[in-house]
């Protein structure tokens, strides 16, 4: 492995201040040749795990998903898409394992109907979520079993289009940052909650005794178009928030 050194390498020095986000439309990829390079980058475990879904549309989403991982990381530094190995952390996020000796990226990969997200960031815990905005059953009582108190009271002032934009807002934030921490689903979902009205942004708040650090994490959402809400969780330091910069690709 060459030595990298950040001042070579653009879209890296871009990360001291900010963090990306890339989107594709699955539908949009259509192309046959695109399509095999796709299949040709992912690993054996990825390509065994491409052939289980029983839904091509389940399958198309996790190639496009994939290869947009594999193709953006490689667009940091200089390592061939095929190369990025990966292992599971806990509760199974996935995080780079190699190859040796790259900077000390870090990304979190989202998919839904219609969409696919991944979040890079240099050295910062990152978590994205996306989900598509559609009525799934009685939403003020999803809201009071997987929500906090404070949420579902703001929910109750709302109906109609408010009622499910909010929703997904809390949704995704919530997810986001279940994922930036690399949490699964048993952690409490009534210890923290979501403010998302002040004006200097969208603020997390912990029960006490805390356990983490409000100042020290970041959020945004983002509509990417009429259809979904994405929100982004990155733990920053206190006041060095960075720019979420957020573009559409074909990877
Ligand atoms: C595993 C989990 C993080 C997946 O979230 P999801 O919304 O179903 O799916 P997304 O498309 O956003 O993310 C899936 C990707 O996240 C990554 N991922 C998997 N486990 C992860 C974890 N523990 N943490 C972070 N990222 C994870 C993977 O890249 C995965 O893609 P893949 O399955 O194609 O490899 C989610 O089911 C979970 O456990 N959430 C816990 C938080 C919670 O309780 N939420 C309830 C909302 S109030």
């Amino acid at each position: 492995m060459k030595n990298i050194h950040k001042a070579d390498l653009p879209l890296l020095r871009q990360l001291d201040n900010e963090v990306h986000v890339w989107f594709s439309i699955p539908d949009a990829v259509t192309d046959s040749g695109q399509l095999a390079y796709y299949k040709s980058i992912l690993s054996s475990e990825e390509q065994q795990r491409y052939q289980r879904f029983h839904f091509d549309k389940d399958r198309h989403l996790f190639l496009v998903s994939h290869a947009l991982v594999r193709k953006m990381l490689s667009s940091y530094v200089d390592v061939d898409p095929a190369d990025w190995q990966f292992s599971a952390g806990r509760h199974g996020r996935p995080e780079i394992a190699g190859p040796a000796g790259i900077p000390a990226l870090r990304f979190n990969l989202t998919h839904t109907a219609g969409l696919t997200g991944c979040l890079v960031t240099l050295d910062a815990d990152c978590g994205i979520d996306a989900e598509l905005i559609s009525r799934r059953g009685d939403l003020l009582a999803i809201a009071g079993k997987m929500f906090a108190d404070s949420e579902l009271v703001m929910l109750k002032k709302l109906d109609g289009r408010a009622l499910l934009e909010q929703f997904f807002i809390f949704w995704t934030l919530r997810e986001a940052y279940c994922k930036a921490v690399g949490v699964g689903l048993g952690f409490s979902k009534k210890d923290y909650a979501f403010e998302t009205e002040s004006d200097d942004g969208v603020k997390i708040r912990f029960d006490a005794p805390a356990s983490d650090a409000e100042d020290h994490w970041q959020f945004t959402i983002l509509k990417p178009g009429a259809d979904h809400v994405v929100a982004v969780a990155v733990r920053a330091e206190v006041q060095s928030g960075k720019d979420v910069v957020h573009r559409f690709i074909v990877p």
